[in-house]
């Protein structure tokens, strides 16, 4: 598989492409000298199914951590509705261990309006909002600034997009969020941006039909909106000539991805690559290798809530494939923590249990009950106070909870299972070393 030189990063040097120490922000005027807002210009040419069609034969999928294919998403929306329509921008970024949005709102923030502004005239959505994570404070005076800046040449407001080039006219306004995991949660950011508690709501209906306000709206994830531009730049054949197809019959995997590396290397931090890069290649030949030459043991495969690789899956191909083949739930957001030979699966997984207890919303039993259940757990089974049994317990109520077994109104709590059920299946030597041996009866004998 070749690899390919930035894409989306093509205005942030990002290691080994550039100096990093050479990052800055690109403003209007930078952005525009670099070609910024051409792919706009060419869109509003064009009709806004054909935009809609080249996203959906693209295969681009989503980048925040479901991988749902974009251009299908879209096709959701009602067809003959002629009333308010919305896009909601998830830059909550909130998944631990993921902070590759961070990068483009910092240094690109109109890579992310020129894919706003795009997806809003293909799918006919009149505002959009950009909800950003609460602590994300330097992001969003970035973003106000940008925005304010596009408003001014005139790419969003009163006089149709692009100063007119279309009639078709788009609101930017961004939201800041409090600070919690749950609002990420595409639903639950929808009651957060209403003024709500960031509750997620049950599924059907579907966002697309019914969603901000109760009216049709597109969630999609900062990542994804600005691989929109390159798409309408270059092509549809360009982008399916970079990541790779599915080996397993799955859905492909086209495009480069974002991904944040964090944990025990020598060099962390985003790197833009093909998607199918082993992870083995993307720590070794990216981020310098292990950081002081120990060996790997284990990694988060795109975020906590995906579960973790076993020491011999360090080959693993990070494409979307990855959950079926290697008994992960996903990709997820493709930031992949290292954990080196030294490290303690069993304060890995209790250190994930108190983030989920910590977050869980609470408005499901089996999520709100069992996650504070399941940290009570693992901080016996860390402190070898625990019985065989008590693993036992905590992998039946790993499995019990989540919208994957039905139990669940969202998918934190799937998120919570599989991090569990990952570390305890392919570490399990390191938790029954930890437990009590189990009390076994003595017979006497008589007579
Ligand atoms: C608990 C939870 C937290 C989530 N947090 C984020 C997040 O911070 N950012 C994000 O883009 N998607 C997040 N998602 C996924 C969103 O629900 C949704 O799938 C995504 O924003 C859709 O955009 P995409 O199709 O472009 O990926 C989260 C999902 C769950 C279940
Ligand atoms: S699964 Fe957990 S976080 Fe999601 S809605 Fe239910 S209680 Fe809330």
């Amino acid at each position: 598989m070749p690899m390919t030189g930035p894409v989306l990063t093509r205005r942030i040097p990002t290691f080994p492409y550039g100096d990093p120490k050479k990052r800055r922000t690109y403003w209007y005027d930078d952005y525009v000298k670099s070609g910024g807002y051409e792919s706009l210009r060419r869109a509003l040419e064009q009709e806004p199914a054909h935009i809609v069609d080249m996203v959906k034969d693209s295969s681009l999928r989503g980048r925040g951590g479901a991988g749902f294919p974009c251009g299908l998403k879209w096709t959701f929306l009602p067809k003959d509705y002629e009333g308010q329509r919305y896009l909601a921008v998830n830059a909550d970024e909130s998944e631990p261990g993921t902070f590759k949005d961070r990068l483009i709102l910092d240094y690109d923030p109109h890579m992310l309006l020129e894919g706003i502004a795009i997806s809003c005239y293909a799918c006919k959505l009149q505002t959009a909002y950009i909800y950003i994570r609460g602590e994300y404070h330097h992001q969003a005076h970035i973003l106000e600034k940008a925005i304010a800046e596009a408003y001014d040449k005139g790419i969003f407001g009163g006089k149709g997009l692009l100063s007119g080039a279309s009639s078709f006219k788009v609101d930017c306004y961004l939201h800041r969020g409090a600070g919690a995991y749950i609002c990420g949660e595409e639903t639950g950011l929808l009651e957060s941006l209403e003024g709500k508690r960031g509750w997620p709501r049950i599924k059907p209906p579907f966002p697309a039909v019914k969603g901000l306000f109760g009216k049709p709206t597109i969630i999609n994830n900062v990542e994804t909106l600005c691989c929109v531009p390159f798409i309408v730049e270059h092509g549809v054949s360009w982008f399916k000539s970079l990541g790779c197809e599915s080996t397993i019959k799955g859905p492909p995997s086209f495009g480069t991805k974002l991904m944040g590396v964090s944990g025990h290397v020598n060099r962390p931090g985003v790197y833009e690559c093909d998607l199918g890069i082993p992870l083995s290649k993307l720590v070794e030949e990216y981020c310098g290798g292990m950081r002081n030459g120990k060996k790997f043991k284990s990694a988060i495969a795109g975020g906590i809530s995906m579960g973790v690789l076993a020491t011999d899956q360090y080959d693993a191909e990070m494409d979307f494939d990855i959950g079926r083949k290697y008994e992960v739930l996903g990709l997820g957001t493709a930031c992949p923590t290292i954990f080196d030979e030294d490290t303690d699966m069993v304060m890995v997984a209790r250190n994930i249990t108190r983030f989920f207890k910590n977050e869980s919303c609470g408005q499901c039993t089996p999520c709100r009950e069992g996650s504070g259940w399941m940290y009570k757990l693992m901080c016996r089974i860390e402190a070898g106070e625990a019985k065989m049994k008590d693993l036992d317990l905590l992998l039946e109520l790993a499995g019990s909870m989540g919208a994957m077994p039905g139990t669940t109104i969202c998918g934190l709590a799937d998120g919570n299972n599989w991090a569990v059920r990952t570390i305890v299946n392919k570490f399990r030597g390191e938790f029954e070393a930890r437990v009590k041996p189990s009390f076994v009866p003595v017979t006497v004998g008589v007579g």
